[in-house]
């Protein structure tokens, strides 16, 4: 069974909000002769069509003047906040210090709107918030050089989008060389890829799936990778589409943080499945060449589709970062990729441990943040 979305908010306060009481005049209306089975002379003049409206409306059915006992007493459900509370509607109060100081000063009267930052803000989080319709679309986060910040980018998206997100995100750790992915992440199973493997006939329910992930504060589940090198060598094609068709089930987003090997056996699958790609570029010549390189080898094999709607995240952490002309990168990439975004160095991630969101500088979060509209833009261009 399928039950990959979390019910939004909206949805279900419309579902739980009943339509308004309709007035009836009296004892004998349209809607009590209907339940008792009484028939009713109407004029040859009458709407029929509103008439059978009228007579499945449960309210109109339930709402009566007449004293005594009912042969269809309201259940308690009817005793709806909507029904029996004068709610006013509260107002909308404008975002920003200014625009808020004019809108009380002036009772409530006059509201300019949003401050432009506010304005830029919500736009933002929207543009990560936009619902993905039918499957489960998946992001594979790629390079073909060692300790440029895959992993780091994958925790930042994942995190960025599990934040602004109704649906469910998860992170995969499919680096065959020791991954780390789980270590960004506070560790709350010792679960790998390989138990999901071996135990998926048995997970029927994405609470059966969550005794598999970590989850991180923003709403991040992250899946790990195996700590021993010659079972995380053996991740293969196979198990990557187990795993990946069982997660399908309960997220709507999968990410995948990637090793070096972009001819293992496991990357096949991650190709094939994916919607879109974040590249990782550090700052130095080499990283840069070897990320361009990823972007050649896509071409030519098939993938020039995805390089065009990919995205490139430059890495300023790497140490030759200072030495190069990071404008020329990031101009190369343009004229390669959809978009291309700096990601900041940040203290937080460089002790190497746990990233926690609120932590992290502003400007990591925002670049963060960019980068996850960037990737859901691409990934639900195509609906
Ligand atoms: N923006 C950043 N600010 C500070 N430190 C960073 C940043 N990005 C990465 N680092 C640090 O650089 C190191 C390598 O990063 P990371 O593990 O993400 O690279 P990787 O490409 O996943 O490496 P591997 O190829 O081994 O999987 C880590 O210690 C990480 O904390
Ligand atoms: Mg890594």
């Amino acid at each position: 069974m399928v039950e990959r979305k979390r019910t939004s908010s909206s949805t279900r306060s419309t579902a739980a909000k009943p339509s308004p009481v309709p007035e009836i005049d009296d004892a004998t209306s349209i809607p009590d002769a209907i339940t008792a089975g009484v028939s009713v002379e109407l004029p040859a003049s009458a709407d029929s069509t509103l008439l059978v409206a009228t007579s499945v409306d449960s309210e109109a059915v339930y709402s009566r003047r007449h004293s005594g006992v009912s042969s269809t007493p309201e259940p308690s459900s009817m005793l709806t906040d909507d029904r029996l509370l004068d709610v006013k509607e509260r107002p909308v109060v404008p975002l920003g210090w200014w625009q808020r100081a004019i809108f009380e000063m002036t009772f409530h009267t006059v509201n300019p709107g949003d401050s432009r930052f506010w304005t830029a803000r919500k736009n933002l989080t929207s543009r990560i918030a936009t619902p993905i319709d039918g499957d489960t679309r998946y992001v594979p986060v790629l390079t073909r050089k060692g300790g440029v910040g895959k992993t780091t980018i994958t925790t930042l998206l994942g995190m960025a989008m599990a934040q602004h997100r109704e649906d469910r995100v998860v992170a995969i750790d499919a680096n065959p060389d020791r991954g780390t992915l789980a270590e960004r992440i506070p560790r709350e199973t010792k679960n790998t890829i390989r138990s999901v493997v071996l135990k998926a006939p048995s997970i029927g329910s994405f609470t059966d799936f969550v005794e598999f992930v970590s989850r991180d504060k923003t709403g991040l589940h992250v899946l790990a990778s195996d700590p021993d090198p010659t079972l995380a060598d053996a991740f293969d094609e196979f198990d990557y589409n187990v795993v990946a068709d069982v997660a399908s089930r309960y997220y709507s987003v999968i990410l995948t943080d990637c090793g070096t090997g972009i001819v293992h056996s496991v990357m096949r699958p991650i190709l094939q499945r994916a919607n879109a790609l974040v590249i990782v570029s550090g700052g130095s010549i080499d990283e840069a060449r070897l990320a361009s390189e990823t972007l050649s080898w896509l071409e030519s094999n098939g993938r020039a589709e995805l390089v065009r709607n990919s995205v490139v995240a430059l890495n300023t952490a790497t140490s030759g970062t200072m030495l190069v002309k990071l404008d020329e990168i990031e101009n190369h990439f343009r004229s390669r990729v959809r978009e291309v975004i700096r990601i900041p160095y940040d203290a937080h991630i460089a002790a190497g441990s746990v990233i926690t969101w609120t932590k992290l500088n502003k400007i990591t979060r925002d670049a963060a943040e960019l980068l996850a509209a960037f990737v859901v833009e691409g990934i639900t261009s195509n609906e």
